[in-house]
């Protein structure tokens, strides 16, 4: 096991810069995802990482031993390293126990070393008894679990994953989220994982680092880049967000401030982080969509607000409305026990600590 820390990676082809000054740690046995749309640049600094891609610039450590720096690129089978792909990369013609195996008999450890490992790795991801049957016998869930036993058999260094779970069933995908977190945390594996999906990443890690267009737009913990996003990208890409134009009236020295909204509203609000905080001027007011709490008819209080339900879709849990508010359109999750219909309208508020203020642009 050891620590990975990349420092101002940049990787171009040529007028096409794909990763830009890149730069962060995932320490010993820590599970770390890198997050961002389509084509911000996760697989090539995942590959990067690898020694499957060359760098442009920038310098890759693994274990405190560089493996990738100017004038020096150590070979991916020499880092220490394994990955794990969305395509599982099972060979059919061959068993699973002799997919899994591969890797060690490459470094020509012993039969019995190889069957007890092997075994071990198969019981581990929930394969038991499946050792003698072919790739092309397995489904497609069966197949991740190989392609994730090949990857930790051969105790590497570090686990790199680049969406492996992408081309499953939602239910499955679901599930494999939790096993595949309980037996990284139970190996103790320092993991990078790539995925674009929010949900995924939230769920499965220690901390995030938010990509766009190449570069690191925040990091932090899933619950920091929830409740304190930094940006306009930050909020809309982790969970239901409104966001709203304001302009501040009134700012407080404890981070809080008074909003004006459209239609003559305003909005009591925190800013996001320290950085945010401004005195004066225009600001986008952040409202996730299960802070909107419904009240008693008449209540008041700070953030109450009269609302026309204009649709209200079922969703199990909870109720997704269409809130009009002046002339401002929320969306809210408010709970299915106490949902109300459309047409209705109904009293709301929003905690101030629940609503976020973030720097325009
Ligand atoms: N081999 C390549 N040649 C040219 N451009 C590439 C190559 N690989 C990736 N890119 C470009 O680099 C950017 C980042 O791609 P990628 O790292 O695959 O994004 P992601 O994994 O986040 O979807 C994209 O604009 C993509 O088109
Ligand atoms: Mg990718």
């Amino acid at each position: 096991m050891a620590k990975l820390s990349v420092e101002d990676l940049v990787v171009a082809y040529g007028s096409v810069t794909a990763v830009r000054n890149v730069s962060f740690t995932v320490e010993d046995g820590e599970f770390v995802s890198l997050l961002g749309p389509s084509g911000c640049g996760k697989t090539t600094t995942l590959r990067c990482i690898a020694g499957l891609e060359g760098s442009s610039a920038g310098t890759i450590r693994i274990g405190g031993e560089v493996v990738a720096a100017d004038g020096r690129d150590v070979p991916p089978e020499k880092r220490g390293i394994n990955m794990v792909f969305q395509s599982y990369a099972v060979w059919p013609h061959m068993t699973v126990f002799e997919n899994v195996a591969y890797g060690l008999r490459t470094r020509r450890e012993p039969a019995a070393t190889v069957d007890a490992k092997v075994g071990e790795a198969l019981k581990m991801v929930g394969l038991d008894g499946f050792a003698a049957r072919y790739g092309t016998e397995l489904s497609g869930g069966q197949q991740q679990r190989v392609a994730l036993a090949r990857a930790i058999v051969t105790s590497p260094r570090l686990l790199l994953f680049d969406e492996p779970l992408s081309n499953l069933d939602a239910g499955l995908r679901d599930r494999m989220r939790f096993e595949l977190v309980a037996l990284q945390r139970r190996l103790g594996q320092t993991s990078l994982y790539v995925t674009h999906d929010q949900s995924e990443a939230m769920l499965m890690s220690d901390r995030i680092i938010l990509m766009k267009d190449g570069e690191m737009i925040q990091s932090g913990s899933p619950r920091d880049l929830y409740d304190r996003p930094a940006s306009r990208f930050a909020a809309e890409f982790i969970g239901n967000a409104n966001i709203l134009q304001g302009d501040i009236v009134r700012a407080a020295s404890d981070g809080r401030a008074l909003v004006s909204l459209a239609d003559g509203l305003t909005i009591e609000g925190l800013f996001s982080r320290p950085e945010a905080v401004r005195v004066s001027g225009a600001i986008l007011v952040c409202i996730r969509a299960e802070s909107i709490q419904r009240m008693r008819d008449a209540e008041d209080g700070p953030n109450a607000f009269d609302a026309e339900v204009t649709s209200a879709s079922f969703l199990g849990p909870v109720v997704t409305c269409l809130l009009r508010i002046g002339g401002l359109t929320l969306r809210a999750e408010l709970p299915a026990r106490t949902a109300p219909a459309a047409g209705e309208t109904i009293r709301v508020r929003i905690e101030p600590d629940a609503v976020t203020l973030i720097p325009n642009g």
